[in-house]
């Protein structure tokens, strides 16, 4: 049993004494002690090694007090999985090898899928062990349309212009390359359950840069696909950054909460999906880079605004490199300290 299981009571869907808090991107970039790891391993190395894994997963945990953990991962390990090339390089963020001709999108091999994770079963394992029970652990995924982003891409973009190129000129070579992702995500994420992930979170990050039209087409159809799949074995999150037109969507395919970005009001997200709809957030992440105190005003604030109920503490995004530790740590203390 897992002595603060006030997260997944949230998941639930039954009431808390206050809301759970952990925040996406915990685990790493803005604790210096994780820094002192970066120097020494590659980021693969980080992610692949029991005992780096255990040790990055659980930092945050024993120095911010966050009421869950979440996998030390990467969500383009997926499209290693499949065959392309993924490198983390410093200033730049990630490089990958892209797929997008007829050839390349047919290469792309979801068979591969549980001979590539073979780390994965002993680093989760070696994650849940470091925790001793005391938090439970959040496995998670990219979705397809978000790491097709990055497949077609080749890297980070402000506009994804050439993944949108690829969708608009190419939609049935798209779509094969989506279901791809799909399964080999769907396998992944059984991996994830069967070594003990206590929940999972889906990250379309960039689903908010899709029309709502194109959301349907899109990204949709294989986040409801890959919430159908896993949903009876442990509870998920859906996170599509900014597609605040597709709530009531997202929420129809049976997930047991949805991530708000910061420019969704909670107000509307709740007209939108009814009373009973758990959400997570939804803190702008920029928020954090004030001083303590006014940190602590804002998420009070934002948790008022959520109304006393199924909610869940977090960002709208991921926590900001420059973040100051003390600034995360009131953060999370703000919400501890709430009651309903
Ligand atoms: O939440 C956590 O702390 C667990 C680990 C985690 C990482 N990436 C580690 C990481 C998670 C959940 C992710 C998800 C992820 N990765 C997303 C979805 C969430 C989001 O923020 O939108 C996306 C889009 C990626 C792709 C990615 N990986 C980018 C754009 C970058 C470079 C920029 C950066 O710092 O995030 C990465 C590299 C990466 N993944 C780092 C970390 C800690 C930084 C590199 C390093 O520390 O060596």
């Amino acid at each position: 049993m897992i002595q603060n299981d006030l997260f997944l009571r949230t998941l639930r869907g039954e009431s808390a004494e206050r809301p759970p808090v952990w925040f996406m991107r915990q685990a790493g970039r803005y604790l210096p002690d994780y820094m002192v790891l970066k120097e020494k391993y590659s980021f693969f190395e980080r992610v692949q090694n029991p005992d780096l894994a255990r040790e990055i997963t659980v930092m945050p945990i024993d120095q911010v007090g966050v009421d869950a953990a979440i996998l030390f991962s990467d969500i383009l390990v997926i499209a290693q999985s499949l065959g392309l090339q993924v490198d983390m390089v410093t200033g730049k963020g990630p490089v990958l090898q892209t797929a997008t001709t007829q050839a390349e999108v047919a290469a792309l091999n979801v068979e591969n899928t549980e001979e590539f994770f073979h780390y994965a079963t002993p680093a989760i394992k070696a994650v849940k062990e470091g925790l001793e029970n005391r938090v439970p652990l959040i496995g998670f995924a990219g979705s397809p349309w978000t790491l097709l982003c990055y497949m077609v891409q080749g890297q980070g973009s402000k506009d994804f212009g050439e993944a949108k190129r690829f969708i608009l000129n190419e939609p049935e070579r798209a779509k094969v390359m989506l279901e791809k992702i799909t399964e080999a995500t769907i396998r992944y994420l059984h991996i994830q359950i069967d070594a003990g992930c206590d929940t999972l979170q889906i990250f379309d990050s960039w689903g908010g840069m899709l029309s709502p039209a194109m959301y349907d087409e899109f990204s949709l159809p294989y986040m409801a696909r890959i919430t159908e799949a896993v949903k009876d074995q442990v509870p998920v999150i859906l996170f599509a950054k900014g597609a605040w037109y597709a709530l009531d969507k997202l929420h129809a395919t049976g997930a047991s909460a949805l991530g708000l970005s910061w420019t969704t009001s909670p107000d509307y997200a709740r007209k939108i999906c009814g009373p009973d709809a758990v959400f997570q957030g939804n803190l702008d992440p920029t928020t954090l880079l004030a001083s303590p105190d006014v940190v602590a005003r804002a998420t009070k604030k934002m948790i008022d605004s959520f109304g006393g109920h199924h909610h869940i503490v977090n960002l709208g995004h991921g926590v900001l490199p420059t973040t100051s530790v003390d600034s995360a740590r009131a953060f999370v203390e703000t919400a501890k300290a709430y009651r309903y």
